[in-house]
């Protein structure tokens, strides 16, 4: 009898626990929401027509996205360079640090908002969220897969992922549903409704203070900022999609990091070891040069020519630039004062102007970070 009734129990939790497993949980449903109906300040979503996001995909890219188990020791996954906690990039690294301690030569750009950029990475090198993920997947510097298909099998491998593809997808894991899984989750990751937007498109006019909106008037004019990051009449991502030479390319080249001290690295799950900078540059990326989108295009044209970043959140994104080499934005307002190169020429402004466009910049942090973040990790 009483063993009837334990036995009882158990079958019914493990049926409520099977059917919390199976039902999709409520915050992929908000999440859901969010891209069909994106925060104040931002234009739609566009969606490829292939890979309309579910709250099954966007649960499971979501899952894929903070899995460590998928690089190739077990100790890398997505969000430990794009933290959620750190703008969903990495402030305390200038060029982050991938498997065995392998520095990386560019800075990790945020996730937020990433949904509206037309091409990925630095230098555009892609064009869609659902192809860019073998970038980091196979890195030998990043998360080192020695090959998709080895990457596939892991995951199909892993117990806690069976059913999940089928769900999502109506079939297993595969090279396409990997990458369309993870697009799913990021393109969720929307954030706006900041001051700037209250004030620019909800008619708020206490919601901006009258050094910020003088920061604008100064970003939209005499400092000629929104010539590249745009901003319109109905919405603003603050990029022209474009790649520019900002002179930051140059500067990189010339003066490299001095930087000498160990770097500690986790060489299995949960086992670090302090390794010496050297042994660490010597297997990573750290002092190659970087052309830019010439890596990509090779036309001369186009050496150190960089994407334009969408601005948006970009008080919660130091450290700034494709090598993370300026640390505040008061030293970007400072490095475009001096006029950079020929086509960015001084800007003259004065210590209160650039103060009141660093206020402006500040303006452009949206008003649901910690639902962003919370959502990440519950
Ligand atoms: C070791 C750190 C590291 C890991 C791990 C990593 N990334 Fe990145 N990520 C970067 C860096 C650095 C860049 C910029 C690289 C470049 O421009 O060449 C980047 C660029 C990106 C971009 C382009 C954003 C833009 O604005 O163009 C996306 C999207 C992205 N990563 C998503 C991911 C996903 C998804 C994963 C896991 C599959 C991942 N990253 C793993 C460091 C990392
Ligand atoms: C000619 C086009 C252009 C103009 C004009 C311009 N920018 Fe930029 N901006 C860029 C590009 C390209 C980058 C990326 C450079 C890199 O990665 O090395 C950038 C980077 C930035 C960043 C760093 C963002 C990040 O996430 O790393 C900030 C902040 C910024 N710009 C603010 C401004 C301000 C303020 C002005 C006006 C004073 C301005 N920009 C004028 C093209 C431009």
């Amino acid at each position: 009898m009483r063993f009837r009734q334990i036995s009882l129990v158990l079958i019914t939790t493990c049926l409520l626990a099977n059917a919390g497993l199976a039902e999709t949980p409520d915050w992929s449903k908000r999440a859901l929401q969010r891209i069909a109906n994106p925060p104040l300040g931002l234009p739609a979503v566009l969606e490829p027509k292939d890979n309309p996001a579910t709250a099954e995909k966007i649960a499971l890219g979501r899952k894929l996205f903070f899995d460590r188990r998928l690089s190739s020791n077990g100790t890398m996954s997505c969000a430990m360079c794009h933290i959620p906690e750190q703008g969903f990039g990495n402030y305390e690294l200038a060029t982050p640090i991938g498997v065995e301690g392998r520095s990386l030569k560019r800075n990790a750009p945020t996730i937020f908002n990433v949904a509206y950029h037309r091409t990925m990475f630095h230098d555009g090198r892609d064009n869609a969220l659902e192809t860019q993920i073998y970038g980091p997947f196979l890195a030998t510097a990043e998360m080192a897969n020695p090959s998709v298909g080895w990457l596939l099998q892991t995951i199909s491998g892993l117990e806690d992922y069976w059913g999940l593809f089928e769900k999502a997808f109506g079939g297993p894991v595969n090279a396409k549903n990997l990458g369309e899984a993870i697009a799913s989750y990021q393109r969720t990751v929307l954030s706006a409704n900041s001051p700037f937007d209250k004030w620019q498109y909800g008619n708020q006019k206490a919601a901006l203070s009258a050094v910020a909106i003088k920061g604008l008037k100064l970003f939209k004019g005499k400092a000629g900022c929104a010539r590249c990051h745009i901003i319109k009449k109905d919405s603003a991502i603050f990029t022209d999609h474009k790649f520019h030479n900002t002179g930051i390319g140059v500067k990189g080249d010339i003066e490299k990091p001095a930087d000498k001290s160990p770097v500690v690295v986790e060489i299995s799950p949960g086992i670090t070891v302090p390794l010496p900078r050297s042994s660490v540059d010597a297997v990573g990326e750290g002092h190659q040069k970087d052309l830019g989108r010439m890596e990509v295009t090779d036309r001369p044209t186009d050496l150190y020519r960089f994407k334009t970043p969408i601005l948006r959140n970009v008080a919660l994104t130091a450290p700034y630039m494709h090598d993370g080499s300026l640390t505040t934005l008061a030293q970007v307002v400072a490095f475009y004062n001096e006029g950079p190169t020929n086509a960015l020429p001084p800007l003259h402004l004065n210590q209160t102007e650039q103060a009141a466009l660093v206020e402006f910049l500040q303006s452009l942090t949206g008003d649901n970070i910690a639902e962003l973040v919370e959502e990440a990790r519950n």
